[in-house]
């Protein structure tokens, strides 16, 4: 079960030097405008991702005139540290070193609902496959090794396609065929499971706040043309072997799963027909769907929720934090006032950020 009990922000944005021990439940940041509460999201993102969802810059995460930031949690029984600098990256575990940052997404698996990141319906492709990567991470780890493996195939068939190396192609068509057909598979199971998931009662509880009627549906598309059988290693390596001279010309490869994407339909209407609300609404019913499924197979993800009132009225806020609460993950919430919302004073802490100093109470 992840939770962050403990939390040290140094240098990142506008927080310099922040600590505080956070509740295993709730969480509300409050501040007005500019004080903060994205930089405190984004730093606990950025330590479960070793990325952050604004910007790939890193110079503008570390706080103006200093040269590095330091993000350290204790997750469960867990210390995890990040540096971060120009030169270098460190990221250790209970003060051994880590190569790669997958284990700290292991030890803490995030999911966002930020009007930052863009909506998962209707959103980008990259967005889309973003966040359905995410799941299958963390439901199946194995696959990362695959994932890696195809970014590097990739990139060595697109360099011999510029290169116009034919003959050292057909080795490298093979692989990636493989890699294909394991990683379309276990996104498409990942999807069959998510549907599942989402039959039971989360569409129930939220349909009456969200105005939800009956079908919210999602199709996969592997990023193979539909010829192509994408579950089927040999399908696309006949596919590839066909398409040689066209590969040639173009010199890039345009198919396969980093073209991926998922298509969502509301009562069989296409999501780019749905209105802002529409989208909106049915992207937190992913998300929350997202959350459920990992819980059913007793994975907590920390869910992040940024802005939340500038996208959503207080009762679908209250609906969220309903369910979310039932789901006993922890949550960290930001918003510029907690007016009316319901909260439970037992599970809950509220801080305050001012000009980027957090306090409690
Ligand atoms: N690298 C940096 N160093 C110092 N300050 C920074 C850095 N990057 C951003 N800031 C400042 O940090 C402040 C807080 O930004 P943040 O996005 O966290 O605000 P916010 O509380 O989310 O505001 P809003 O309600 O408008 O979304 C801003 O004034 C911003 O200009
Ligand atoms: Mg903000």
């Amino acid at each position: 079960m992840a939770v962050i009990h403990k939390l040290a922000i140094t240098q990142f944005r506008n927080l310099n030097n922040q600590y505080i021990e956070l509740n295993k439940q709730l969480n509300v940041f409050v501040a007005s405008n500019a004080q903060g509460k994205t930089s405190l999201v984004e730093a606990v993102y950025y330590l479960g991702h070793n990325r952050s969802f604004k910007t790939k810059a890193l110079k503008e995460l570390i706080q103006l005139n200093h040269q590095q930031f330091q993000l350290a949690a204790q997750v469960d029984d867990y210390r995890l540290k990040l540096e971060k600098s120009k030169q270098k990256t460190l990221i250790s575990l209970n003060q051994n070193r880590l190569k790669n940052s997958s284990e700290l997404s292991k030890l803490l698996p995030i999911q966002i609902i930020t009007p930052d990141k863009g909506f998962v319906v209707n959103g980008t492709p990259k967005n889309k496959r973003s966040y359905l990567d995410w799941g299958v991470f963390h439901l199946k780890p194995d696959c990362l090794s695959d994932f890696k493996k195809y970014h590097k195939t990739l990139k060595n068939i697109n360099f011999l396609l510029v290169q116009q190396k034919q003959q050292e192609l057909d080795y490298w068509f093979l692989e990636i065929a493989h890699l294909s057909s394991k990683i379309n598979q276990a996104r498409q199971d990942y999807i069959e499971q998510l549907k599942q998931t989402n039959s039971a009662e989360l569409m129930e509880s939220l349909s009456q706040s969200f105005c939800l009627i009956d079908t919210f549906d999602y199709q996969f598309k592997s990023g193979w043309p539909k010829e192509v059988d994408a579950f089927n290693a040999d399908s696309i390596y006949q596919y590839l072997l066909k398409s040689k001279a066209f590969l040639m010309k173009a010199k890039y490869l345009n198919y396969g799963p980093h073209k991926a994407s998922l298509d969502f339909l509301l009562n069989d209407q296409q999501e780019c027909f749905l209105s802002r609300g529409e989208q909106k609404t049915l992207s937190i019913v992913f998300w929350l769907t997202q959350v459920s499924l990992l819980v059913n197979n007793n994975t907590y993800p920390i869910v992040l929720i940024d802005d939340i009132s500038s996208e959503l009225d207080q009762s679908k806020i209250q609906t969220i934090l309903n369910y979310l609460q039932q789901l006993k993950v922890q949550i960290l919430m930001t918003d510029i006032g907690i007016n009316t919302l319901r909260i439970d004073p037992e599970n809950t802490s509220i801080f305050k950020i001012e000009k980027g100093v957090i306090t409690q109470g």
